[in-house]
């Protein structure tokens, strides 16, 4: 049974269809990168499985449950979790307390704090783990995000552009954390970003948005030089990768 089955979602707001039919299944400990166009509903996807935003039509299972329009708050529960696109981290809260604050709820509180600080220590923020969020560069952010969003023992994370405008070296440790947890925790892994030749050394599977629907899946070699997915990019006037 695939970890993460997505079948025949879609999203609208009023009018605007953002997602279209979408239709795909990962495994368990598999990277699945995500490109497309500005605008092709990218974020919008992440936030539906989430559970931020409620899907129009279509179902979502997580391990063979379905999980659509439940709250993200439940999904975390159910091992669901995400960064965002511009890090949001509790700016007033130590990096610790911003660890700490998505456990509230989710048990195992005796083990929390030195499991934050492990995680800390994980991503090379060990030195950090008193300081304000607010004192973070950007990159640190993320990083703490992605801390974050392992806090909870996650069978799947969602990543909305962890790549974007960060210090190499911060890319370095990402990517390597983000494989070394897949690998060594089946944690399943949908990276969507614009960095492509990052993403395709990263990921074990690609998949193209293009107007809110699947344009191509597959080996990310073969997506990212696919014709098509070309076509899409350069045909989009602020297309960035
Ligand atoms: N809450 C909303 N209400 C109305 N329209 C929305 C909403 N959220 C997103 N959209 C629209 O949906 C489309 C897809 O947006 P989305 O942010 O999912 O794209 P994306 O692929 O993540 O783009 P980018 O690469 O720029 O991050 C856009 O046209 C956007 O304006
Ligand atoms: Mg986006």
């Amino acid at each position: 049974m695939p970890r993460l089955e997505v079948h025949n979602l879609a999203k609208r707001f009023g009018g605007a269809v953002v997602l279209d039919g979408v239709t795909f299944d990962v495994d368990a400990g598999v990277v699945l990168g995500i490109i497309g166009p500005n605008g092709s509903g990218k974020t919008t996807m992440v936030n539906v499985l989430n559970g931020a935003y409620r899907p129009t039509k279509g179902t979502v299972s997580l391990d063979g449950i379905r999980i659509d329009g439940r709250p993200p708050h439940q999904l975390i529960r159910m091992g669901v979790s995400r960064t965002f696109q511009n890090p949001r981290v509790f700016r007033s809260l130590t990096l610790l307390d911003n660890l700490l604050m998505v456990t509230e709820g989710v048990g195992h509180q005796a083990k929390a704090g030195s499991q934050a600080r492990e995680l800390l220590e994980f991503v090379g923020l060990g030195d950090y783990s008193s300081a304000v969020a607010s004192e973070l560069s950007g990159g640190q952010k993320k990083l703490a995000e992605f801390a974050r969003a392992l806090m909870t023992s996650p069978k799947l994370v969602l990543m909305d552009e962890p790549f974007a405008g960060i210090h190499p070296t911060i890319e370095e440790i990402l990517m390597a954390r983000i494989r070394e947890t897949c690998d060594s925790q089946k944690i399943t892994y949908l990276v969507v970003s614009h960095e492509v030749s990052e993403l395709v050394s990263l990921s074990d599977e690609f998949l193209c948005l293009a107007e809110g629907r699947v344009l191509a899946s597959g080996a990310p070699g073969d997506v990212s030089t696919d014709p098509a997915v070309m076509e899409a990019y350069l045909g989009a006037p602020t297309a960035s990768a």
